[in-house]
């Protein structure tokens, strides 16, 4: 049997192994070496059955089209092959522990802790055999002027810092039920700091929820603002979900299922729940992949891409999707675009071309039958404001390659390339930093994020856990519908303003609806949804998300909680603590910190201690600061983020050595506005496209907006001849 043939080979490896520390945990024996390397071989066979299983099911239910708003989460999270391996090495080395625990479970009848019992050299061992360290081992950089499409190396001292397929940084240690990777209230009856907490949905239906008619628009900000917001996360980070869709070790099926088995985590349904009657029944929710530091048992998140502002949703965050998106057939530098459809003789984005990947967005429209876009992220098609984004970048991409060729005939390709990609990534930093940021972060930003002093190597740019979750504060600025605006502005019957859950992976609806300008006209001459402690989020979001098909619509509310939980993130007072901020502690002292007291006796209802309170609600629930879209604990993680993903970055544009002083002040003109009039018909674009504009008052025309002067790259020789900008 191959499998033993494996085993035993294994042994002789790790043989050397067996001298171990004894282990400290008081009366449990250390674990026998056998024991840990076939429970990784068991979970290996249960790991792959479950994704086999998964592929199958998937591919019969895209057969007979009975997708449910589960699959469609779980296509929105979909990993590039590179993500995959490493994923599955993270549920091999997830599944051991789990298959460890219940078998030492069984030996010892009292509480017991895994971590505790393991030495360091198994863990060690764990990570070997599992394949996962394997994945880890650290490159010899080598010298280059340009980002390698991973991160790695940009830190020539910590080479994984800000790289793609590694765990999320944590700035506080996670919490866990269990000490190792069980959510806070994965025992429904186990009390944390006195309390039970609630059920995700109680509180997304309790505080949350609003009526649609009361919606607030923000007379300051537009509905670009939100979307850039989306725009920049999706540069720095995505949890992938495990491509399994059943239980590792009993083989349920998560969508049908209210039981807790990993990677199951269904939302359970409240008493008197507005729209889900059937209180047997749960909203499905999948667990983030597991992850793991060098030498730890303990659960991480994965985030599968660079946590650098370096347009790694355009270019990808893998070699090998890297070299798909680019335009192989010439020495032009370009990216690849769709061979089969133009936008009046503009580019869109080349179609994902993968199995089942194809056939999805697909199932939108089965007349149209137009599958999902391809891009550096992998939710590019998840709505019709998104997607223009994503077009608009490309088209930049490619206008900018053709101007430098004209000006350096003698660049090659790679050069014409990777040149425009610096620059792009640089015009991303300037958008973000100098248009977008302060926008966001209002009286606060020189406070949080000062003006850039220098690269400081010691610096760790990863993006945090916590951000992964607070940076979700975009989703209360989106509005419940996407807006077309034809020339001039103008409202059409042709194309009336949609519910934005009819428009969750409508590629269909941008190549057969006119395109990427209305939606361009409509993002910048809309107003953004008003975050309001009592207008938090749509319903299209709440009650609708991916609603596509049959049985349930999620609630992305609700999600945002529990995914804290899943990702061991404490709450809010622990927060507030990491900020230098105050920790109410009542009623009294959180109704002040709110400045409102009936939310804050909600809060004390539901989680009974301001400690409990889940990330994501109290972050977006505090008061806004003056011009600011953010309260203050928003305010310190968003600026910890933004800072540290600035301050690390060794390409960080505004570093003197990165670009000549006539090329920077050519970046530091670059705007949205102007990269809309370069790449469509849009005539006319707002001074500023992140306030709020009203046409014509505030609108000028393109050839009034200053054009991204690219005569500083003139001079420059062939790529081999350019020198390293760090001597
Ligand atoms: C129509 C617009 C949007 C939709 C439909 C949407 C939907 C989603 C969904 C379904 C998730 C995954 C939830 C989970 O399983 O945990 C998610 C994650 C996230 N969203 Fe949004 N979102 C939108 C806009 C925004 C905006 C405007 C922002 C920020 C300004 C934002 C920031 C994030 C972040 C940071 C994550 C976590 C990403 C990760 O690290 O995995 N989103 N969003
Ligand atoms: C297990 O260990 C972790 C970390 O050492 C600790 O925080 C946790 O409380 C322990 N859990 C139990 C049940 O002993
Ligand atoms: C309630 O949900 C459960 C679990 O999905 C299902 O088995 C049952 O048929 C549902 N009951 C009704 C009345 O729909
Ligand atoms: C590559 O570039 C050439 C020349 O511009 C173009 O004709 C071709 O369609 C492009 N291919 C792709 C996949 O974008
Ligand atoms: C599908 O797309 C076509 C245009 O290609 C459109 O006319 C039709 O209304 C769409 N169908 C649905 C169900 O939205
Ligand atoms: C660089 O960053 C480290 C870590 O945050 C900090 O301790 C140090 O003071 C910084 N150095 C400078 C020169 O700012
Ligand atoms: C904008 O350009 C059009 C012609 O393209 C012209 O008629 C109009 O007066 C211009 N508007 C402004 C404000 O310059």
């Amino acid at each position: 049997m191959p499998s033993l043939r494996r085993l035993s080979c294994l042994l002789l490896v790790f043989g050397s192994l067996q001298m171990v520390t004894p282990s400290f945990y008081d009366g449990v024996e250390e674990l026998d070496n056998n024991l840990i390397l076939s429970s990784v071989q068991e979970a290996k066979k249960l790991v792959d059955f479950a994704y086999k299983r998964t592929r199958d099911v998937l591919k019969e239910r895209l057969r007979k089209r009975t997708m449910t708003p589960s699959d469609v989460m779980s296509y929105f999270k979909q990993p590039v092959a590179t993500s995959r391996t490493h994923i599955r090495a993270a549920d091999y080395m997830e599944t051991t522990l789990e298959l460890l625990n219940e078998k030492v479970q069984s030996i010892y009848s009292r509480p017991f802790n895994i971590s505790d019992v393991l030495t360091a050299n198994q863990i060690d061992m764990l990570h070997k055999v599992s394949g996962y360290a394997f994945l880890h081992l650290q490159k010899n950089c080598q010298q280059s002027q340009y980002r390698t499409f991973t991160g790695e190396c940009n830190n020539r001292r910590f080479p994984n810092f800000g790289v793609s397929n590694r765990p999320y940084t944590r700035l506080l240690p996670a919490q866990y039920e269990d000490g190792r990777g069980l959510p806070q209230g994965w025992t429904e009856d186990r009390r944390i700091n006195g309390f039970r907490l609630p059920l995700a949905r109680a509180v997304s239906n309790q505080i949350i929820q609003f009526p649609e008619r009361q919606q607030t628009l923000d007379k300051q900000r537009s509905l670009m603002f939100m979307q850039w917001g989306q725009w920049i996360d999706h540069d720095l980070d995505l949890a992938p979900e495990t491509p399994a869709r059943s239980t590792f070790l009993r083989g349920i099926d998560c969508d049908h299922s209210c039981a807790r088995e990993p990677p199951c985590y269904p939302l359970r349904i409240p008493p008197n729940d507005p729209r889900i009657a059937n209180r047997s029944d749960c909203i499905p929710l999948f667990r983030s992949s597991p992850a793991f530091q060098q030498g730890s048992p303990i659960r991480e998140q994965m985030n599968v891409l660079t946590s650098y502002v370096d347009a790694s949703q355009v270019y990808g965050s893998t070699n090998e999707l890297a070299s798909r998106l680019r335009n192989n057939t010439n020495q032009l530098g370009l990216m690849a675009v769709n061979k089969n459809f133009f936008d009046n003789g503009r580019p869109y984005l080349p179609f994902s071309t993968n199995g089942i990947e194809e056939d999805f967005c697909r199932q939108t429209n089965k007349t149209s039958g137009l599958p999902c876009f391809l891009a550096g992220d992998g939710r590019v098609s998840e709505q019709p404001g998104l997607t223009a984004f994503h077009t608009l970048f490309v088209r930049e991409h490619n206008r900018i390659a053709g101007e430098l060729r004209r000006m350096n005939p003698r660049w090659n390709g790679e050069t014409l390339f990777q040149e425009t990609r610096k620059i792009l990534g640089a015009i991303s930093q300037k958008i973000n930093y100098k248009d977008w940021l302060p926008l966001l972060l209002g009286s606060s930003t020189s406070r949080v994020l000062p003006p850039y002093r220098a690269y400081n190597e010691s610096v760790n740019p990863g993006a945090s856990n916590v951000f992964s979750l607070v940076f979700r504060m975009g989703h209360t600025m989106i509005q419940p519908f996407i807006y077309r605006l034809v020339d001039n502005y103008r409202t059409s019957q042709r194309l009336p303003p949609v519910p934005l859950h009819l428009t969750f992976f409508n590629t269909w609806r941008v190549v057969r609806e006119g395109g990427i300008d209305p939606l361009f006209r409509g993002l910048m001459a809309n107003q953004a949804k008003l975050n309001r402690q009592n207008q938090i989020l749509v319903d299209e979001l709440r009650e609708h998300l991916f609603e596509l098909f049959k049985r349930l619509g999620l609630d992305l509310g609700a999600i945002n909680l529990q995914r804290g939980r899943d990702h061991g993130l404490p709450g809010y007072n622990a927060w507030r603590r990491f900020c230098g901020l105050s920790q109410p502690s009542n009623v009294a002292q959180l109704a002040q910190v709110l400045r409102n007291r009936p939310l804050a006796e909600k809060f004390m209802s539901l989680y009974g201690t301001p400690n409990n309170i889940d990330i994501w609600i109290g972050a977006v629930a505090e008061p806004l600061l003056p011009n600011a879209r953010v309260g203050e604990l928003l305010s310190c993680l968003i600026g910890n983020q933004f800072r540290r993903t600035r301050d690390g970055d060794r390409f960080y544009y505004e570093r003197s050595s990165e670009f000549t002083i006539a090329q920077r002040a050519a970046i530091n003109k670059a705007t949205m506005a102007r990269m809309i009039c370069d790449n469509t018909a849009i005539s006319q674009v707002p001074r500023n496209v992140f306030r709020a504009n009203t046409f014509p008052g505030d609108f000028v025309n393109c050839s009034q907006t200053s054009k991204l002067d690219l005569s500083p790259w003139r001079k420059r020789k062939s790529g081999s001849e350019v020198e390293d900008p760090e001597e």
